[in-house]
């Protein structure tokens, strides 16, 4: 059996805990999560594992992205499966903030990214989320100063933020991104699918679905407000309401009209009931 990792509440703990690996020349590799940890997650650990030789994993469900609507109270919270996932994972420390050590009383500076933060996705239907990201990443960052850190592809506008995020500031982290861990019939894994009702889940594979069909007909040449037209008919008809269903160059995120636009992404948001998925595929 793998040891626990150690487990800071405090910046002064992890600092300590970062220095000593420091010390024992140790490349640290940080992996960002707000917990309720899925095979996606230990995906990014076991990433993290081959990028550093000692791996941080920091657990905080981040109040200042979430939208006074949103689900902050609900976001699920499964610390002790956590914890044994990340020890078989043979993660260092696990680096779990209260909310008063992450902003303590009289906290006033925050991050506003601009950018990819602004590229009319995300940030159209959530306008405070990558505020609260910038901020809380670029403290995970100061506070850990890890080599490299890892960003699932399945927020991929958020991991183009916090890449920008690492390179404007000059974090000295570099940002990698990990592909994305889909449940057997193609549902990208999200700590939210648990909100899905068992008939809902059935008709989130719908999503994967119409991204790849879309993407096909891109590729095999269809134009693209025909093909992303269907896919979005196609999720609509299922009984999502949807937020995006949008091609968009996989680097800069800026709209694009033809394939010689690429490299090319498509991103989809939407809602089922209660629940909101968002998800991407390459074309
Ligand atoms: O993707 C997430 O889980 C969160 O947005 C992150 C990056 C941990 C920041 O709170």
């Amino acid at each position: 059996m793998s040891p626990s990792p150690l487990i800071t509440r405090t910046v002064p703990a992890l600092r300590r805990a970062v220095d000593n690996l420091r010390k024992r020349k140790a490349t640290v590799a940080l992996v960002p999560t707000m917990g309720a940890l899925h095979d996606g997650h230990v995906s990014l650990v076991r990433l993290a594992k081959r990028r550093g030789s000692r791996v941080v994993v920091s657990i905080f469900v981040n109040p200042t992205q979430f939208a006074p609507s949103e689900d902050f109270g609900a976001y699920p919270r499964t610390w002790t499966a956590d914890i044994a996932k990340l020890a078989a994972e043979g993660v260092d420390i696990v680096w779990h903030p209260g909310v008063e050590a992450m902003y303590p009383e009289g906290f006033a500076t925050r991050i506003v990214p601009e950018g990819p933060a602004l590229a009319g996705l995300e940030d159209r239907f959530r306008p405070h989320f990558f505020g609260g990201v910038a901020t809380v990443v670029g403290k995970l960052f100061t506070q850990c100063r890890p080599d490299v850190a890892i960003f699932g592809e399945k927020d991929f506008q958020q991991l183009r933020v916090v890449t920008q995020l690492a390179r404007d500031l000059d974090l000295g982290v570099k940002v990698i991104g990990s592909r994305t861990v889909r449940e057997r019939d193609g549902l990208a894994m999200s700590s939210r699918n648990v909100y899905l009702s068992p008939e809902e889940r059935q008709t989130a594979t719908v999503l994967y679905r119409a991204m790849k069909d879309s993407a096909g007909r891109i590729r095999a040449g269809e134009a693209i407000r025909p093909a992303m037209a269907r896919g979005a008919e196609t999720i609509a008809a299922a009984g999502f309401a949807l937020d995006y269903f949008e091609v968009r160059n996989a680097k800069t995120l800026a709209p694009v009209t033809s394939r010689n636009d690429g490299p090319l992404r498509i991103l989809v948001a939407a809602r089922l009931g209660t629940t909101r998925l968002i998800d991407n595929v390459a074309v």
